[in-house]
């Protein structure tokens, strides 16, 4: 890698699966990244606690230790790149990068999630950069289309797969039918689960990715623990079966939309993370395996769509990269913070409510797992209609033997899920209601 005197230096701190994907894409495209900067990137220095493990790179030219203080104090590091993950030594560090004056490029999508307002305050006040393409949908460019090529919208809406392991699992047990156990190994051997998968099962990854998202989408200020969020544990083999009888498929979505008031900026905003019925015909229902893809509507542009691998080595590499890139240009024109980071000017992210899921009406897929005995069907559908909720389908799977459980699976008009609950309540205090009720919303019209 040239050490050229005009070269923009760079130090990484953690060098796991995308730290060890920067590497490659800054040596693999070293002319090219040149040839479009007109000056190289220099990668100084690396720090890892694990200086053993060989990450199948050329390390020559670089300084590798375990010394991630020294490397930001390193007066050739202009840009920190830290990739260790996690809310606790990461939001150190980013910190005191920020404090020596570096511009910093991250992918922590949960650190930016939880203390995002303090990091980017600290930027603004320094006047350092800090990027963080990576940290939702990998390596699309999902940030920067909304930040710059959507700027003149008024954003209405965003419909995303945002989890690659959870897009990959959902694919996975479609597909061949295996359980939950199973895929869920096979997504971290593949390198797209979270240090701890449950942040990617239960939604919360997902969360973390929209709660910037909105954020940017609506100048909204909101924290993380509002959004309401459901993960996949909850789907059985017979819910993608059902599905795909009615004409849908499961996705995990990440929804925001704007309520009365355009983009959000007098009105509240949904925001909200489940697993999704959505139309088998539509584009995001042909997102398979770890790709992510985010639908967003804006007012002038009507809607679009990004695609691309969400998580995984080379394609987070890609996002961090173009960021490192975008600074060092910004470095050499002298001109950091050209575009505000949050897509909105700080003193215009104003504080929004969300709208309840209560208040939500749509149509609603509800799997009840009831004793297979005369009569329990009559029992469910009153209750629903007690509620004011109208079925337009039901499929009951399997013929059980006496006293043994099946599922029988409704798909409602639309209702008012304050509603939807109301009659759950009575339905899974039913004799004959052996488990709880699994009710997966239905998003229409995409
Ligand atoms: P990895 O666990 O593969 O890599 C993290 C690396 O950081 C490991 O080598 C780890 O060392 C090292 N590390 C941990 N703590 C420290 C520390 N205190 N000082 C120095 N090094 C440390 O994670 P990923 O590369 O998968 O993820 C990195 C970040 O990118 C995370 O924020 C993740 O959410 C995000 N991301 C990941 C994607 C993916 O597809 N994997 C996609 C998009 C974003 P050790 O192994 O010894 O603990
Ligand atoms: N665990 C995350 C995913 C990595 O599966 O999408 C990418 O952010």
């Amino acid at each position: 890698m040239s050490r050229s005197g005009d070269a923009v230096g760079v130090g990484l701190i953690g060098f796991g699966t995308i730290g060890t994907g920067v590497v490659k894409v800054l040596q693999r495209n070293a002319a090219v990244i040149e040839q479009r900067l007109g000056f190289p990137l220099n990668l100084v220095r690396i720090a890892d606690l694990d200086t053993e493990r060989d990450r199948g790179v050329d390390l020559s030219g670089i300084r590798f230790d375990d010394d991630s203080d020294g490397l930001i104090a390193d007066p050739h590091v202009q840009i920190v790149v830290e990739l260790i993950g996690g809310s606790d030594v990461a939001r150190r560090l980013i910190q005191s990068a920020i404090d020596a004056g570096k511009h910093v490029v991250t992918a922590n999508k949960a650190l930016l999630a939880l203390h995002g307002k303090e990091i980017f305050d600290a930027a603004a006040r320094r006047g350092v950069d800090i990027a963080f393409e990576a940290s939702v949908g990998g390596g699309i460019p999902i940030l920067r289309s909304l930040r710059e090529g959507l700027a003149a919208n008024r954003i209405l809406s965003i419909h995303g797969i945002m989890n690659g392991t959870t897009n990959y699992m959902l694919t996975e047990m479609e597909r061949t039918g295996e359980p939950f156990e199973v895929v869920i190994e096979r997504a971290r051997d593949l390198g797209y689960a979270e240090a701890d998968p449950s942040f990617d099962v239960d939604g919360i990854d997902a969360a973390h990715k929209l709660t910037l998202l909105a954020t940017m989408a609506f100048g909204a200020e909101f924290t993380f623990k509002e959004i309401p969020i459901e993960g996949i544990r909850c789907l059985a083999p017979v819910d993608f079966e059902a599905a795909r009888e009615f004409g849908y498929r499961i996705k995990l979505l990440g929804i925001a939309k704007a309520r009365a008031g355009g983009d959000g900026a007098e009105g509240r905003i949904e925001v909200r993370v489940h697993p999704t019925l959505i139309p088998a015909t539509s584009l995001l229902a042909s997102v398979d395996g770890a790709m992510n893809a985010i639908a967003v509507t804006g007012d002038a542009v009507g809607p679009t769509l990004y695609y691309g691998a969400g998580a995984g080595e080379l394609p987070t590499a890609s996002a961090v990269v173009a960021d490192l890139m975008e600074i060092a240009r910004e470095i050499r024109r002298g001109s950091a913070g050209r575009v505000a980071p949050l897509s909105y000017m700080p003193h215009r992210i104003q504080p929004k409510s969300l709208v309840p899921l209560g208040e939500l009406v749509g149509c609603y897929y509800l799997r009840f797992t009831a004793v297979d005995r005369p009569g329990v069907l009559a029992q469910i559908t009153s209750a629903l209609g007690d509620h004011e909720i109208g079925i337009e389908s039901v499929i009951q799977k399997g013929r059980g033997a006496a006293a043994e459980s099946v599922p029988v699976i409704v798909k409602t008009h639309p209702a008012r899920e304050l509603a939807v609950r109301g009659a759950l309540e009575i339905i899974d205090r039913l004799p004959d209601v052996t488990a709880p009720t699994c009710l997966i919303r239905i998003e229409e019209g995409l």
